[in-house]
């Protein structure tokens, strides 16, 4: 579909190849330099045509119109390969009932109990470290937020190699999308080693949760995990209108969890141990307030309301390092949109990360800022400026569930250790999906508080 030609081109397109190139070199340096007041820009990237939009109100009116601007484009498309018809991927059209069914997993009432086996986690993971060790950091994160999520949604524990296999594949799934999305349709379809990488991860995710969701089919028992929460309100849904999950959509929600929340709290986490070392600071704010809330106890659930720094912390490296920074729409009706015509059938881009960093809605966009949410400060950022969980009817699900795992980890990892960069160390911006740190390497001292 061609892309409405009073929209302008981004800079640095060239014929043919549009901005590829660009966007293959390094993504956040073309999206940082769209012109500033731009409101809408035309993009090319390999086969994919779109617009992209920058202003944060437009952005704000693409996401509340989930009927217009539904799911598609080559992010959403690539994702349903291997998410099939899950909540995160399916069409507006079904979205409606699975959100509904979904729901109750994710309610508040459940989160104590999430809360408790996250903290488990988090401990085994802060006692297995040691003096002077050094952190592949987005590894750990991720081996941790694997754990989490798998038993979170799963209560019984999987054998750690099913585990540390869930993660790897959850890893490679994630370049591929990325990938797959710059490539023509037929390239992704070559028995390449990568393409067959991505087959098996897909495969063999599948296959593992298939068994599991098969064997807890008939339990009617209630064990406290995602996975029980959605049984029962597919069986109350079977009784009431018939329209329960089946199987596959068990296995698609099942996967949409495991994909959507490990890579997305990893980078997170990994984002604010980098950020907290460069900041002295904020990292001795930290120390003064875990010290003085956990009295060296690992932190649990109901230290959360007193963890006002910690929240913060998050909050603004959400901000600047949102691990969503490109999402996919695509136009189901002609719509306008500031003052253009947008044609059916348009794929349509929105970032995070463009949106987060723009000057005219935090002052000094650039600078690591966690006073910036202290409410009892200043004013805080109007509604459209914080979308890193997007907004709308699509918003994350689990925006609650990896705050309450982000908040209870920093706590508890600051608490015990001390993490420093390796000297001469570039930590660069990864080109996946999922914006996480490349090359963050960090040393541990055990802290005496
Ligand atoms: C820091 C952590 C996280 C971030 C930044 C994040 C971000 C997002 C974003 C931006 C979307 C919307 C995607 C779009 O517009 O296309 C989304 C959707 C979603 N997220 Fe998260 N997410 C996080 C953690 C989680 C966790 C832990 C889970 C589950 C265990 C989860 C489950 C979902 C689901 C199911 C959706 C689809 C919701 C729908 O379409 O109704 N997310 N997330």
């Amino acid at each position: 579909m061609r892309v409405p030609d009073t929209i302008p081109q981004a800079p640095g397109g060239v014929p043919l190849l549009g901005h590829t190139l660009p966007v293959l070199r390094d993504p956040f340096a073309f999206l940082t330099s769209l012109p500033a007041g731009a409101d809408l820009v035309r993009v090319r990237i390999g086969p994919v045509q779109a617009i992209l939009v920058c202003d944060p109100e437009l952005t704000w009116q693409v996401l509340h119109d989930d009927r217009t601007f539904d799911k598609g484009g080559p992010i959403a498309d690539r994702a349903r390969e291997v998410l099939g018809n899950g909540v995160a991927t399916c069409p507006h059209s079904e979205h409606r009932r699975q959100r509904r069914l979904i729901q109750p997993a994710f309610g508040q009432a459940r989160l104590p109990g999430y809360a408790r086996i996250m903290a488990e986690q988090i401990n085994a993971m802060t006692g297995s470290w040691h003096d002077g060790r050094v952190l592949d950091v987005m590894a750990e994160m991720s081996a941790l937020t694997a754990r989490t999520v798998t038993a979170a949604l799963l209560s019984s524990a999987l054998p750690p190699q099913v585990i540390r296999d869930s993660a790897d594949d959850v890893g490679t799934l994630f370049q591929g999308i990325y990938h797959r999305m710059l490539a023509p349709a037929l390239l992704n379809r070559l028995p390449t080693r990568g393409n067959r990488r991505y087959m098996r991860a897909s495969d063999r995710l599948r296959a593992t949760f298939g068994a599991v969701i098969a064997d807890r089919r008939g339990d009617s028992a209630d064990r406290g995990d995602l996975l029980s929460a959605l049984l029962i309100a597919s069986r109350e849904e079977d009784s009431a209108r018939g329209r329960g999950l089946s199987d596959t959509e068990l296995v698609d929600q099942a996967l949409t969890f495991l994909l959507a929340g490990v890579e997305s709290t990893a980078a997170l986490l990994s984002w604010t141990l980098h950020v907290l070392a460069l900041h002295p600071d904020v990292e001795a704010g930290l120390h003064s307030e875990v010290d003085a809330v956990l009295d060296g106890a690992p932190a649990e659930f109901e230290h959360l309301p007193r963890l006002a720094l910690t929240h913060r912390v998050i909050r603004e490296t959400l901000r600047l390092y949102p691990p969503g920074w490109l999402l996919t729409r695509k136009a189901t009706a002609d719509v306008r949109l500031g003052g253009h015509l947008v044609r059916a059938g348009t794929n349509v881009f929105y970032s995070p990360f463009l949106v987060q960093r723009s000057g005219g809605l935090y002052p000094d966009p650039e600078r690591f800022d966690p006073g910036r949410w202290d409410d009892t400060q200043r004013d805080p950022p109007p509604r459209n400026a914080f979308i890193a969980f997007s907004g709308g009817a699509r918003q994350c699900i689990g925006d609650r569930f990896s705050g309450v795992e982000a908040a209870l980890a920093l706590a508890t990892v600051t608490a015990r250790w001390r993490l420093e960069h390796l000297p001469g160390q570039r930590v660069t911006l990864a080109k996946t999906t999922t914006l996480r740190p490349h090359g963050l390497f960090m040393r541990t001292t055990a802290r005496t508080p």
